[in-house]
């Protein structure tokens, strides 16, 4: 395994903790093809799903922050797009037939878990505020209809 997931990076925010451990769940499926003889289909296939989940992910914790008024929004939408970007001209190379897998593991691995710790990590007291203080059934319903929106597949 290639990261094992654990409580250190947990922000105590349930649906964004499911999220970030599915993709932990990713790169571990990903890593655990890269290098086996014909993974090239499977590969592919992991590549896309992980970017595409990332990319909502994203976009889903976007729209989390501002509902709870978190003033950093626009900052932290900004380091989203700029890995965004990163992420999606890898997307390219491999649409091209470059072998990427090990490069894109390498940037999930280290860009993902740097970002969860520190810049989520900063959101993450406001952002639990806010949902204790409307308590958690109530979110239950922005939560499904924004997982709705934000992700092609849940
Ligand atoms: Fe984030």
């Amino acid at each position: 395994m290639r990261i094992a997931w654990g409580p250190q990076y947990e922000l105590g925010i349930l649906v964004i903790d499911q999220q970030h451990k599915r993709i932990v769940d990713y790169i571990n499926a990903l890593d655990q093809l890269v290098g086996l003889p014909d993974a090239y289909q499977g590969v592919a296939r992991i590549l896309y799903d992980l970017v595409d989940y990332t990319e909502s992910h994203f976009s889903f914790e976007e729209a989390l922050m501002e509902r709870a008024g978190y003033k950093e929004t626009d900052e932290h939408h900004n380091v989203h797009r700029k890995f965004t970007m990163r992420i999606e001209a890898l997307l390219r190379s491999s649409e091209n037939g470059e072998d990427v897998a090990e490069a894109l593991l390498q940037l999930l691995e280290k860009w993902l878990l740097h970002h969860i710790l520190e810049e989520d990590r900063a959101y993450a007291d406001e952002v639990r505020d806010f949902i204790n203080s409307i308590g958690r059934e109530r979110l239950g319903g922005w939560v499904n209809d924004n997982v709705r929106k934000h992700f092609r597949v849940s």
